[in-house]
């Protein structure tokens, strides 16, 4: 089946944020569109919010102002549901709560015709529990858009148990005709994005409940080494924590309390402080007029480095050894096992083991942990850890040879796996764990990352480039660690490991 053509009526059920978002797409995409809100007024109100959103794109030079004017004509508030009766496709962005969901829809089934496709915009909810009560509930399907959904390009087609497939090919292909992204995946809670993307903000959480780091130190190395476009500190500051933490707590009740999507007790008292981030003025930073931003700790050697010599092969950090040439660092080559030595100094990508465990285990005296970058060869910051007891020269001369390739350093206290590597485990974990259970395609859930949270690769491909074998020592490592279920590896991830395969093979 493909797109609906846009001379297909299409509903939108809702005209709240989402609601108004989903019928500006839908209409400048070229369909006739009606919203309709229980509000008296409200989906009129919505109506002309879209034009002056419009008004502005035409005054900036981005929208013809013949498309604008079509894009409004196309829209038309209505106030009683009996208005849908010959729509082909009623998109429901109403208040999440089953009951209230599921009443609209037995409403709609009595109104409007058989071949009307009936879809549901929820975030938390099950598809195949929303359509159970249906007459017809295989043409229920969740049409899942992300906020604000002119903007943001993915687009969540979910399939509950009943929902017919080639429904759901044609909201894709729907999806797709409207300039959207979509991807494919079952009805499971959290779908892929809101499940995936848990431990970006649960591990930055814990690691600031353990002291490793500040939240200004920790969001800068999200995005200067990770190349996230935010940290998490100031991106649940954004979304709101009421909102994000009761994400969190919806996905975590929902696999029956699985640790792996533990709340955190951090951010359950910025909630029951009222400090919800940005909108009331204060959240893990301040927005007051004239608030500062605290800065990132950074630490920093005077110490001169014009050698170093790598053992091995560094793996992933490779890119690092390039960097150094290119700054006039000669760097020797010798057979050994992935290290860098520099004076007295020994560094180390690390593999989930603490410094002070490895140093031992390993026999090696003034080791220094580094981080995972997103990309060696351009990262600005790299977060480094090390065993208590470190002679501070070699400390000096460890930060000092990073220093020569351009990098800010950022110190944090011996913890397993660091800050990016252990966020892009979990994720990668998670994601591993979403493909083993069949919830969508490894192409949909890095996809998904990408379009729908703006990750800057999807955490399986970007499992694949480190190396799967180093993350399943990280998490191995990691759950030793801890002692705790939550960083259990997947079993996929320990599959394809031992079939000296990746997860894009
Ligand atoms: P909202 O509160 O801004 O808007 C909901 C609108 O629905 C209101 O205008 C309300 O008057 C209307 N409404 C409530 N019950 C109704 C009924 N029985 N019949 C007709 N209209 C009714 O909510 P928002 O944020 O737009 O969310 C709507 C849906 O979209 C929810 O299911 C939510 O989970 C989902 N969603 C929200 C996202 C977000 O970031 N806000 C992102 C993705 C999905």
């Amino acid at each position: 089946m493909s797109a609906l053509n846009t001379s297909a009526r299409i509903a939108v059920i809702g005209a709240g944020a989402m609601g108004a978002g989903i019928a500006q797409v839908a209409a400048q995409a070229g369909h006739p569109v009606l919203l309709l809100d229980n509000r008296p007024g409200a989906a009129a109100q919505a109506i002309e919010g879209i034009d002056r959103q419009l008004g502005k794109r035409v005054e900036n030079g981005k929208l013809s102002a013949d498309s604008r004017s079509a894009t409004i004509a196309r829209l038309q508030a209505v106030e009683a549901i009996e208005a849908l009766a010959d729509c082909d496709l009623i998109i429901e962005a109403i208040v999440e709560n089953l009951e209230v969901k599921r009443a609209l829809f037995r409403q709609l089934e009595g109104i409007c015709s058989a071949h009307c496709i009936l879809a549901s915009n929820t975030s938390s909810l099950s598809i195949t529990s929303i359509a159970a009560q249906l007459e017809h509930p295989q043409r229920l399907l969740g049409l899942h858009f992300f906020n604000p959904a002119p903007v943001m390009a993915l687009v969540e087609i979910v399939s509950g148990l009943a929902s017919d497939p080639a429904l759901a090919e044609c909201l894709y292909d729907t999806a797709k005709a409207w300039g959207k992204k979509p991807v494919h995946t079952r009805s499971t809670p959290g779908f892929i994005v809101n499940r995936v993307a848990r431990p970006f903000y649960a591990e930055s959480l814990r690691l600031l409940q353990e002291g490793a780091a500040d939240c200004p130190t920790l969001d800068a190395l999200m995005r200067e080494a990770g190349g996230f476009a935010m940290g998490a500190f100031e991106l649940t500051d954004l979304i709101g924590h009421d909102v994000n933490y009761a994400v969190t707590c919806s996905v975590f009740d929902a696999y029956y309390q699985d640790t792996r999507f533990q709340p955190s007790l951090i951010q359950k008292e910025l909630v029951d402080g009222g400090r919800l981030g940005r909108k009331s003025g204060q959240g893990f930073y301040a927005y007051a007029q004239g608030a500062e931003r605290p800065q990132a700790a950074e630490i920093s050697s005077a110490a001169t480095v014009d050698v170093c010599a790598v053992e091995g092969d560094l793996g992933f950090a490779q890119g690092l050894l390039g960097r150094l040439q290119e700054q006039g660092v000669e760097v020797l080559q010798r057979d050994g096992r992935g290290l860098l030595r520099v004076g007295d100094a020994v560094l180390a990508l690390s593999d989930g083991r603490m410094a002070c465990q490895r140093a031992r285990e390993d026999g090696l005296r003034n080791l220094i942990l580094l981080d995972l970058a997103f990309d060696y060869a351009k990262a600005q910051r790299i977060a480094i850890s090390h065993a208590a007891g470190i002679d501070p020269l070699a400390l000096e001369q460890g930060v000092a040879l990073l220093q020569r390739a351009g990098l800010k350093v950022s110190l944090l206290s011996d913890s397993p796996a660091l800050a990016v590597l252990r966020t892009v485990a979990m994720l990668a974990n998670e994601a591993a764990d979403a493909l083993l259970q069949g919830v969508a395609s490894a192409a949909d859930i890095d996809l998904g990352m990408r379009a729908g949270v703006n990750y800057p690769q999807g955490p399986l491909a970007w499992a694949d480039a480190v190396g799967l074998p180093h993350i399943l020592s990280t998490l191995d490592n990691l759950q030793a660690a801890y002692g705790e279920e939550r960083y259990r590896p997947s079993l996929l991830l320990r599959r394809r490991v031992a079939e000296g395969r990746n997860f894009h093979d």
